[in-house]
């Protein structure tokens, strides 16, 4: 959905609270704000089910700018508005993720380099999210730019990730601290040493993949990479799940890719689709998710249904 039919919507909202005789069928423009608005009144009432451990998913793709970070934020808040306890693990040197949360990550903070490299309790590094309850993040800094070729020659150098978190959520269990339901990796977009770090110590994995040309391009790559790490080094890891962003329905193109990963992965890919909106990218400016900026556009309501559908997802057997 583009942004002019976002603008669209709003206006038909305000139409919609002052008047009763508009027939919602009429146009399609019409039918797809009527759905939007059942959506919205349906998300409201949900709530999220707790999970009987903590749920630890990192969110990958090497291609850069898919929607890793603007899904890891937005996901991350829905779920902590739907009053769940949350842990943002920002794992890219870029630090959009920290940015988005609102956290600092000036080069002069400790942040998740130091607990990687110099073994630092996560506890030393956490910031709360200032806008958003029960939202705690480990921000990154550029430092972490250098980790790459630092863990090369550490010992358990895939692992350290997943001991940051062991160690860190055993603490809040012995300082009776809330346990964390949901910890959520943005990963940079590469395959290297920080993004196996992430596949080892993640449950589960969520791939964003962008409805535009090229989409499926590196997936394979990225596949394999999953199941080697789950071969040696994770082998309960959970089979990928996929979610489409940048939706525009006005392409083929859009169409054509979710086509094809329904067609590949049928049993991995998310029902929602989150579609290409202005506002979804406005919000990382205003160190705000979706969710704060604007809680009621099509963007945030499409991330808190991807929320609540990865929150009671059945991962089958077969
Ligand atoms: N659904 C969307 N509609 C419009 N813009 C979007 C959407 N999702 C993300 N964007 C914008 O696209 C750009 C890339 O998104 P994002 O930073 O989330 O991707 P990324 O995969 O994390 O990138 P990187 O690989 O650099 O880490 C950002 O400017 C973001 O605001
Ligand atoms: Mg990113």
């Amino acid at each position: 959905m583009s942004a002019d039919s976002e603008k669209d919507y709003s206006d038909f909202d305000k139409i919609l609270n002052h008047t009763t005789e508009l027939d919602l069928s009429s146009t399609p423009l019409a039918t797809q704000v009527a759905s939007e608005l059942n959506k919205k009144s349906r998300l409201e009432k949900v709530s999220h089910p707790t999970p009987e451990n903590t749920r630890i998913i990192a969110i990958t793709n090497q291609k850069g700018g898919v929607g890793k970070t603007t899904t890891t934020v937005n996901i991350a808040a829905s779920l902590a508005q739907g009053g769940k306890n949350i842990l943002v693990i920002d794992l890219d040197p870029q630090g959009n993720c920290s940015t988005a949360l609102g956290v600092n990550h000036e080069s002069s903070i400790p942040s998740i380099y130091e607990c990687l490299i110099n073994s630092t309790p996560v506890n030393d590094i956490i910031q709360p999210c200032p806008d958003i309850k029960n939202l705690d993040v480990a921000p990154a800094t550029i430092n972490l730019s250098g980790s790459e070729l630092e863990l090369v020659s550490m010992v358990s150098r895939e692992n350290r990730l997943k001991k940051c978190i062991k160690n860190y959520t055993d603490f809040r269990s012995n300082q009776g601290l809330p346990r964390y339901d949901f910890i959520l990796i943005d990963c940079p977009p590469s395959l290297g040493l920080l993004t196996i770090n992430a596949f080892t110590a993640a449950d589960e994995i969520l791939i964003p993949i962008q409805a535009q040309y090229y989409a499926l391009e590196g997936l394979s790559q990225l596949l394999n990479t999953i199941n080697l790490v789950k071969s040696q080094l994770n082998e309960t890891q959970k089979p990928p799940l996929m979610l489409i962003t940048m939706y525009d329905s006005r392409t083929n193109l859009s169409n054509d890719v979710v086509n094809d990963v329904h067609e590949h992965f049928p049993k991995q890919i998310l029902n929602t689709i989150i579609p290409q909106a202005v506002r979804l990218s406005e919000a990382p400016s205003h160190a705000q998710t979706i969710i704060t900026y604007e809680p009621d556009s099509i963007g945030a309501l499409a991330y808190k249904e991807a929320a609540y559908e990865i929150s009671t997802w059945n991962y089958r057997e077969d």
